[in-house]
Parts: structure tokens; C-alpha cells; sequence
């Protein structure tokens, strides 16, 4: 692993004519209230990615898409070397804090963190050797990016670029939400949140926006109440913020996947952290790949 402590080299979203949504700081800072603390992955999440990392023999994985640093904190916890990366510097300030908070613990203190787009992964960071054990980019961070062009061209690239960064014999997990059932029922398939565990009452707006008969964008509109602190005579406090995602339907997502690893890949999907079979078990809000590169 590179031994660095944070080297901002990535030209960033703006730079690469993408917008960064968490740019402002407050999407940051509210998205820390939704997740609850960075310590608060539901166990259910913990030990599905924990086992399935652990059972694939993975040592070294790259966070693609670190946010805050949920997941990787979890991995470091976990014993796992981690190399975190993220577009948005006004996330990776709450990752950076963690690290500086907890640098006495050594696997915090060899936490690599880097700013980098996927759209240039190959130039923002440096591969180890033939790559990392697992590349992971979750909490349905890939439908971040749009697709401007109309042909998924920056989608597949960016695709490439992190199925590169993979080894051979190693493995790729991705999620997006069920947007399948979005775009049919309008609405995200309710139940309870599998991935975060945060106690602030919440609510999710789902608006789909169709262009010539295609849906180009989701939009979901949280809002969160916020206690105020004890004793304060103030009413909890609800913030808001907006996110956009493009809405990846299961099967071409799989098809894109399939074309990033130029078909070398053995690919099984979960819903909601159980293989999935289509029309079986109840409607899951997340669909999460698993591939493998094969040698
Ligand atoms: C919803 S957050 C999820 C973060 C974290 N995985 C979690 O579950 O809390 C999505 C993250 O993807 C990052 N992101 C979006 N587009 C990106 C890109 N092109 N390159 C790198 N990161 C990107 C955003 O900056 C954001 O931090």
C-alpha cells in the first residue's frame, strides 16, 4: 500500500465538468445525521461484507466512493488495509478528522486517503502491484454520476477505470437502489433502512424526471428531524437536502459491469444482502453486485 497521508493530485468533480453535490457542505454535513455515526453500519451490513471479504481471502480493498468513511472505518476495525478515495473534499474532511481523532490506533494511522474522480482513477492514484483484493463502492454512490452524454460513455469509463484497479482473482462489490421499483411505482420499495442505522426520524421524496420517454434522473428529497440538544426549549429542527442519481435498472447495470471487466468476471447480485432471485422474497430497496475478475 502507498504510505501517504493525503495528497489532493485528483482534478476533482468540478474539473472534470461534473457537478459535486455535496460541494456546498451541507448535503456533508446532514448526510453524517442520516447515516448516524460512522460507527453505525447495521451488523446485518457488517457481516455480509465482512465474511464475504474475508471468505474471498481480500487483505487490501479501495473504497471508491469513502464519503465520510463509513465503510472504510468499518474495514480498518475490521483489521483490513484500506486506501479510501472520494471526489468530494467536503466529504473526505469528515474522513480525515476520523483518521487524525484516532491516528494512535495503528490501522488508522496507515489509512490511506486520496482525493480522486473515477473518471480519471488510473492518473488520481497509484495501483499496488496488480491491483487491489476488493474494490468496493457502496450506499449508492456509482448512481451519482449522470449521464450527460446520452451514451453512458463517462458511466463505462468510470466503470473501467474502477474494475482496473481490481486484481485478477480478486472482486468488485457495487450497489444501487431498486430502481426498477422506483421507476414502476414511483416511489423507493419501503422497510426499514438495511444499510444505516441512524435513530433521527426520516423521509424520502422520490421525483423521476423522463426524457423523451427514457428516465434520465431520480431525485430523492430527505428530511431528517434533528433533536436539539439536551435542555435546549427549542422543537427539533428538520434539515433537508437533495440528491440526484441516474437510475441504473438492474439488468444493464449487470451488462455494464459484464463490459468493464471485458467479460472476464463471474457476476452474482444480492438484494438486500441475499442472492437474489427476480419475483422471489420481498421487494429489496438495494441491489448489490459481486464480481469477480477472473485470472
Ligand atoms: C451517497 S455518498 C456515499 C458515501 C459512502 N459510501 C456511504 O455509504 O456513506 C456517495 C459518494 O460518492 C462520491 N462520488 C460521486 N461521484 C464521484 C466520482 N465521479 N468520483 C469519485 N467519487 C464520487 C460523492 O462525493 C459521495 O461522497
Amino acid at each position: 500500500m502507498v504510505d501517504s497521508v493525503y495528497r489532493t493530485r485528483s482534478l476533482g468533480v468540478a474539473a472534470v465538468g461534473l457537478p459535486d453535490q455535496y460541494a456546498d457542505g451541507k448535503a456533508a454535513r446532514v448526510w453524517q445525521l442520516y447515516i448516524g455515526d460512522t460507527k453505525s453500519r447495521t451488523q446485518e451490513y457488517r457481516s455480509w461484507l465482512v465474511s464475504l471479504l474475508k471468505q474471498e481471502g481480500c487483505k487490501t480493498v479501495l473504497d471508491v466512493a469513502c464519503g465520510t468513511g463509513v465503510d472504510s472505518i468499518m474495514l480498518l476495525e475490521e483489521g483490513f488495509r484500506v486506501m479510501s478515495v472520494d471526489a468530494s473534499d467536503k466529504m473526505l474532511k469528515y474522513a480525515l478528522k476520523e483518521r487524525w481523532e484516532r491516528r494512535k490506533e495503528p490501522a488508522f494511522d496507515n489509512w490511506v486517503i486520496e482525493e480522486a474522480n473515477w473518471l480519471a482513477l488510473p492518473e488520481d492514484i497509484s495501483k499496488p502491484g496488480d491491483g487491489f483484493d476488493a474494490v468496493i463502492c457502496l450506499g449508492n454512490s456509482f448512481a451519482h454520476l449522470p449521464d450527460f452524454k446520452g451514451d453512458q460513455s463517462d458511466q463505462k469509463l468510470a466503470l473501467q477505470n474502477i474494475a482496473s484497479m481490481v486484481k485478477p482473482g480478486g472482486i468488485m462489490i457495487i450497489d444501487h437502489r431498486n430502481y426498477d421499483y422506483i421507476l414502476e411505482t414511483g416511489n423507493a420499495p419501503q422497510g426499514k433502512n438495511i444499510y444505516y442505522q441512524s435513530d433521527l426520524k426520516q423521509d424520502i421524496d422520490t421525483s423521476v424526471l423522463w426524457v423523451n420517454n427514457k428516465a434520465t434522473m431520480v431525485t430523492l428529497d430527505y428530511s431528517l428531524e434533528v433533536e436539539q440538544p439536551e435542555g435546549s426549549q427549542k422543537t427539533p429542527e428538520t434539515s433537508k437536502f437533495r440528491l440526484s442519481y441516474y437510475p441504473h435498472r438492474l439488468e444493464s447495470f449487470k451488462e455494464l459491469l459484464k463490459a468493464a471487466f471485458f467479460g472476464k468476471c463471474k457476476q452474482d447480485v444480492f438484494g438486500d444482502f441475499k442472492h437474489y432471485t427476480p419475483g422471489q422474497g420481498e421487494t429489496p430497496c438495494y441491489f448489490i453486485h459481486v464480481v469477480k475478475k477472473t485470472q
